[in-house]
């Protein structure tokens, strides 16, 4: 197809991520031909904004692929489970954000910073988008790793109400309205019972923090937790890794942040650190405490790039840092670093890579 710009079906396009995904195609470099917008018959009809058009979502069917080069999937696991091999086997190549695929050994799982060459090795015609918790320590682990040798992660994670979709958005942006103007918080167990609907959240989120994301898995691991362990270690082609993940919910409503304890073979040093994120593509150190400066989910939603700060080396071991970094649940967490896989399939469809 050299000379032809690919087309591609954006599935999911009414979502969260379906949502910050026509925004960047909308102000990303255009590499693609037609766009068609796919997501339920619930949505079939209706018109979103996409590089300056109205373009009508069509409901999700094997017609919907009819001469479609690449096709994102931004939809529950198991929408994607089934249909992302449906377009394959109609000659597109899947790009799905969801769980459905991450951990199938005959599925690359990209994140295009640390493993882009990875994308062409798609046996099923389906390449994974990683979870959002661990896209957003991944570019800067993988950074220090090329220089380092990363030996261990320790985590914990402070995730925002979106990374549970739009009915998390609304579950929070719904209890943050009732505890308003109120003195709630101050009682042991005052919230519960006024914020109503807990929503995708196992407890109130509005003034607290939930030590919950995802589904019970065995010995007490959350789904979330096991996906940043699996997951990291399938990127950075590291199987033995050892990493160890505590999920936190917190009433932030985009951006996730996470605290990072990472060992290394080497010894390392913070003006090494430093150096070696400041030339990382995809990465900004904003670390200047004296000054006040530190990535806050808050600053960092809607940009790009993973921000990283608050870097120490270790206190008891020289072959450690400390890091919190924040990133966009919905752009690097999952749109953009679909859209960057994409924009790679794109390249070499195009015969540009
Ligand atoms: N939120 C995040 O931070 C994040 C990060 C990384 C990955 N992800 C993953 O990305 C995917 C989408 O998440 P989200 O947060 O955008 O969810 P969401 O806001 O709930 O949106 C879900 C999308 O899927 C569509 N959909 C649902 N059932 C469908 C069906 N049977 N057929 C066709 N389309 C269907 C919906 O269309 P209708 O509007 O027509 O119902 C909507 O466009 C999920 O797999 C999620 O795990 C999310």
């Amino acid at each position: 197809m050299t000379g032809k710009k690919p087309t591609l079906a954006v599935v999911g396009a009414t979502g969260a991520v379906g949502t910050v995904m026509l925004d960047l195609l909308s102000t990303r470099e255009d590499v693609w031909g037609e766009i068609r917008l796919i997501a339920s018959p619930r949505s079939a009809g209706r018109k979103l904004a996409c590089r300056g058009e109205q373009l009508e979502v069509v409901a999700l069917s094997e017609e919907a692929f009819e001469g479609i080069d690449v096709a994102m999937f931004d939809v529950p696991d198991e929408v994607s489970a089934q249909w992302a091999p449906i377009a394959a086997a109609k000659g597109a190549v899947a790009v799905d954000n969801s769980g459905a695929f991450r951990m199938d050994p005959q599925v690359p799982l990209v994140v295009p910073e640390v493993n882009a060459s990875a994308a062409r090795n798609r046996p099923k015609g389906i390449i994974a988008n990683p979870n959002c918790t661990t896209l957003s320590m991944i570019v800067v682990l993988g950074a220090l790793h090329q220089r380092y040798g990363l030996a261990s992660v320790v985590a914990a994670s402070y995730q925002a109400a979106s990374g549970a979709g739009q009915p998390g958005i609304d579950t929070l942006r719904a209890q943050m309205e009732k505890v308003s103007g109120t003195n709630l918080g101050t009682h042991p167990g005052d919230l519960r019972g006024v914020v109503g609907d807990l929503g995708p959240f196992p407890a109130p989120l509005a003034l607290n923090v939930v030590p919950w994301a995802g589904s019970l898995k065995e010995d007490g691991w959350s789904s979330e937790e096991l996906k940043i362990r699996n997951e990291s270690r399938k990127i950075l082609g590291l199987p033995n890794l050892r990493v160890s993940a505590t999920c936190v919910r917190v009433p932030v409503v985009t951006t996730h942040s996470v605290s990072v304890h990472a060992s290394f073979e080497d010894e390392v040093t913070v003006a090494g650190a430093h150096e070696i994120l400041r030339a990382a593509p995809g990465v900004v150190v904003l670390d200047d405490p004296a000054a006040g400066e530190f990535p806050t989910p808050a600053d960092v939603v809607g940009t790009d790039p993973t921000w990283v700060g608050r870097i120490r080396r270790t206190l008891d071991d020289p072959k450690s840092l400390e890091l919190f970094v924040c990133g966009d649940n919905l752009r690097k967490g999952a749109a953009l670093n679909t859209a960057q896989i994409a924009e790679v399939v794109a390249a070499e469809l195009s015969g540009k890579s």
